[in-house]
């Protein structure tokens, strides 16, 4: 008999000090709503933080980094993206800003460039996406299929999502496959069952484009509760267009987050106040189309959880900036810089129902930035500046 030997590896601590005002978001840790810290260190062990305080009271470790002044936050966590597809909508974008509207239907040429790509192409164009996120900053990424809308592309997005950000969400019901023009029941069927079938696997998150133009609000309902039945959490594109069901209906069905929110009535807002679905703000999409500013203060004086994220995708909002996020919000949405960088981070974290990230506090994950500016608050105040110097995610320096 050979007795088993159990050899553990050591991890390696590195303390990172003097960061002249680190956003903590733990109101136990800090003052104010953002846990803020001045002259503070944080200490990572592993892929953990391990201790967040004053650089003075910092205990000793393998590593010290020195932030030289810098500030710090976590992480930035981008709740809503659309990462998988191929080709681009340059032509659409152009022709919008002449003048024209946008309009769903401009999905399909993605769809069509997404179907006809390689696995390898479409994980390389997803790759590069998330360096580009990191690079600004980003630390947990959610991705949706959506641009396949066959049972085997839809599948196959989420596979090449799965292995590559944090969060996956599954968005066959994104507007009609073409083959099903004039028959959206039979598509909600195969959204509902084989296609279902195939995608849970993947993910954790069903969602639906509730939207004029796309599904109605019985259709996202049977999208939705189908999802539930096989144990995925919901998720709901609602209201971007126009007035709708959306947020309603996702509120009542327990979403984690309704995404948009742009055209709000009071009965909505006050669904959202009531419930505890977060209301997840893409400003990206409403910058890239000329559209109506969703209204964030309104919002949050009704109490409501919000969270701001990029919506990157190729038609509506082509940026993978949170950092660019927060200077709209901040600027066209009535969020002071404070609450913008709480929504970008805690509360994409609240959006996905995570508590290890968005927050550095002692047992999360080691997801921070450092930028080159003395506050958070810079940030909204130097809009279009590389600030993000420097980027840990899961422990390991990243920039
Ligand atoms: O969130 N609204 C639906 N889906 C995306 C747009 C996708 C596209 O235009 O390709 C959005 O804005
Ligand atoms: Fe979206």
């Amino acid at each position: 008999m050979t007795t088993a030997t159990v050899t553990t590896t050591p991890t390696t601590t590195t303390a990172i000090i003097n960061i002249s005002s680190l956003v903590t978001n733990d109101t136990s840790l800090g003052k104010g709503p953002l846990g803020l810290i001045q002259d503070a260190a944080v200490v990572i062990d592993g892929d953990r933080i391990a201790w967040v305080g004053e650089t003075s009271k910092a205990p000793a470790t393998d590593n010290r980094v020195d932030a030289g002044g810098r500030s710090g936050l976590p992480g930035f966590v981008d709740s809503h993206s659309h990462l998988v597809f191929a080709g681009d909508r340059t032509a659409e974008f152009n022709a919008r800003m002449s003048g024209e509207s946008y309009r769903a239907g401009g999905i399909r040429t993605t769809v069509a460039a997404t179907r006809a790509a390689s696995d390898a192409d479409l994980e390389a164009g997803l790759v590069r996406l998330v360096r580009e996120a990191v690079r600004q900053g980003t630390t947990t990424l959610e991705t949706k299929s959506g641009y396949g809308l066959t049972t085997y592309d839809e599948a196959r997005a989420l596979r090449i999502a799965a292995a590559q950000v944090d969060e996956v969400t599954y968005l066959g019901a994104h507007v009609l496959a073409p083959e099903f023009d004039g028959d959206p029941e039979g598509y909600v069927a195969l959204v509902t069952g084989e296609m279902l079938d195939a995608c849970a696997p993947y993910a954790r998150w069903i969602d639906v484009f509730c939207e004029r133009g796309a599904f109605d609000g019985d259709q996202a309902r049977a999208v939705l509760t189908a999802g539930k039945a096989r144990g995925l959490q919901l998720r709901v594109h609602a209201n971007q267009l126009g007035h709708g069901p959306g947020v309603q209906l996702a509120v009542e069905l327990g979403a984690a987050s309704a995404d948009h929110c742009t055209h709000l009535t009071d009965a909505d807002v006050d669904a959202l106040a009531q419930g505890d679905t977060v209301a997840t703000l893409l400003p990206g999409a409403e910058f890239s189309t000329r559209a109506q500013w969703p209204d964030a203060r309104r919002l949050l004086d009704a109490g409501v959880t919000v969270a701001l994220s990029t919506d990157c995708n190729p038609g509506s909002s082509f940026t993978s900036s949170m950092p660019f996020c927060i200077a709209l919000a901040v600027r066209d949405m009535g969020m002071t810089p404070d609450q913008a960088v709480w929504s970008a981070t805690a509360g994409g974290a609240a959006a996905l129902r995570r508590t290890d990230v968005g927050r550095l506090t002692p047992g999360a994950r080691a997801d921070l930035a450092l930028l080159d500016a003395p506050s958070h608050v810079h940030l909204a105040y130097r809009p279009g500046v590389p600030l993000v110097s420097a980027v840990w995610r899961r422990g390991v320096r990243e920039l």
